[in-house]
């Protein structure tokens, strides 16, 4: 069943880690995200496998907290040894409340105010990732204001294009991110950044996209990055101890993707920037990445309850469900595909294509089109895969929906770790 963590039980019920979806969804109501936290552990286990097979001693994953932020991620991520990638003083306060170790975060951004610089480098942020010679030059002067030198990668572009959908395709020239290599940003941000003392120029960093299946363009970035390296190292004598390549492996939504195997694709990109390190006489430097939909992704399943079975003639049969774009703006969005399944009838034979319909009064409100499922009816629960990343994270209030909470699932026993809003969470801030 698209990822070896699903499965179904004697009851014909759509199972998580083991864990009977339909009751926890009788326990917790509906909407409700299930996450398996085996599969994030096992996940990150294989990232931290196949860094310390092949990258030098030092090199990190770290977990892209964007696609599933939360207190009690952050605790999992702590305790599995990774760093972890925040983009927003909102995701470094929930990392602190985690008490996660915040001098292995980077903190990213294309547009971090003066205040989000300060509180970073109060809270102690391992690596900012400068986007800008604005924030270069905001951030030297707070960091030499309160007395510390802080630790910086520049983000540069390498103009690559991973094929991937235009909104997560972030490492082309003509971004909103970074400095182009190009261009010559990048060597310019570079040079201004060594004669800089309020901050101490680690190395570079770079994310060319999200949602990509082949190790090609991994390996492209690689080898520009390093290039990169070697020529500023060239003219300038300056050798960057870091290289970070962001995050991007591709999960599989549906069946027919093929999943990136983590341990071949980084051996790959390994062999890559060794073979440059090489040709120009340099160290094989610290290596960072920013997974973030592979760790948390295929661990979560949106749980609902079908409510209105609406067939039109001629047309499609509409199947709608107590959440929508409030939980997963992805369809709406991208028009991202996904994989359902009547949780409860979960070992019946499909026998029909729906469209599956949120509750919010719009006609884009939508989980999917064309999806094939079980009979649909009235009180069945509707399993939805794959939804561990970009979900939760991306959640919104809209028609003053509550959020849904998240239910953790470990060795087949479960825990609340986000409770349900209440329609007081929702008018708490108003006057
Ligand atoms: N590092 C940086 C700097 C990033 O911008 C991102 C994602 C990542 C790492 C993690 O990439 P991943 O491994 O998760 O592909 N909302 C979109 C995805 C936006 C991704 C933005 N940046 C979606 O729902 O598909």
């Amino acid at each position: 069943m698209l990822h070896d963590n699903y499965g179904i039980n004697e009851k014909g019920h759509l199972t998580v880690c083991g864990a009977d979806t339909v009751e926890l969804s009788e326990k917790y109501g509906t909407p409700l995200y299930i996450l398996d936290e085996d599969c994030v552990r096992a996940k990150c286990r294989e990232y931290k496998k196949a860094f310390e097979k092949h990258f030098p001693s030092g090199s990190l994953p770290f977990f892209a907290s964007k696609a599933l932020s939360y207190v009690g991620i952050y605790r999992i991520i702590a305790d599995e040894g990774l760093g972890t990638d925040i983009v927003s003083p909102g995701e470094l306060y929930t990392a602190q409340k985690a008490n996660f170790p915040i001098n292995n975060t980077c903190f990213h951004g294309n547009n971090k105010t003066d205040d989000d610089i300060e509180y970073g480098i109060k809270a102690g942020v391992g690596y900012f990732v400068v986007d800008s010679m604005e924030e270069l030059n905001a951030l030297n002067e707070t960091a030499k204001r309160l007395g510390k030198v802080q630790k910086i990668l520049l983000r540069l572009t390498p103009g690559i294009d991973p094929h991937t959908f235009a909104a997560v395709n972030t490492g082309r020239i003509d971004s909103k991110f970074g400095s182009s290599i190009d261009t010559g940003a990048a060597e310019e941000i570079t040079k201004a950044a060594l004669l800089l003392d309020g901050v101490k120029l680690c190395g570079y960093h770079c994310h060319i996209g999200s949602q990509i299946f082949e190790s090609e363009p991994f390996c492209r970035a690689a080898k520009i990055m390093t290039e990169f390296s070697a020529k500023i190292k060239q003219k300038y004598g300056y050798e960057a101890e870091v290289i970070n390549l962001g995050g991007g492996f591709g999960v599989r939504y549906y069946e027919g993707q093929d999943e990136p195997d983590t341990d071949a694709f980084i051996s790959e990109i390994a062999d890559v920037i060794k073979g440059v390190c090489d040709k120009n006489g340099m160290k094989f430097p610290v290596i960072f990445m920013e997974p973030g939909r592979s760790i948390v992704g295929a661990a979560g399943v949106t749980v609902y309850t079908v409510g209105s079975v609406k067939t039109i003639p001629g047309f499609r049969t509409y199947v709608s469900v107590d959440g929508g774009m409030p939980d997963n703006p992805r369809y709406a969005l991208y028009s991202s595909r996904y994989t359902a399944l009547i949780a409860n009838k979960a070992d019946e034979p499909c026998v029909d294509e729906y469209t599956i319909g949120g509750r919010c009064c719009e006609s884009g409100d939508m989980i999917g089109e064309g999806m094939l499922l079980q009979k649909a009816e009235r009180g069945d629960k509707l399993a939805v895969l794959v939804t561990g990343a970009y979900n939760y994270s991306m959640a919104s209030h809209y028609n003053r929906i509550p959020k849904a909470p998240i239910v953790t699932v470990s060795n087949g026993s479960d825990t609340l770790a986000v409770k349900r809003e209440t329609y007081e969470d929702l008018t708490k801030n108003e006057l």
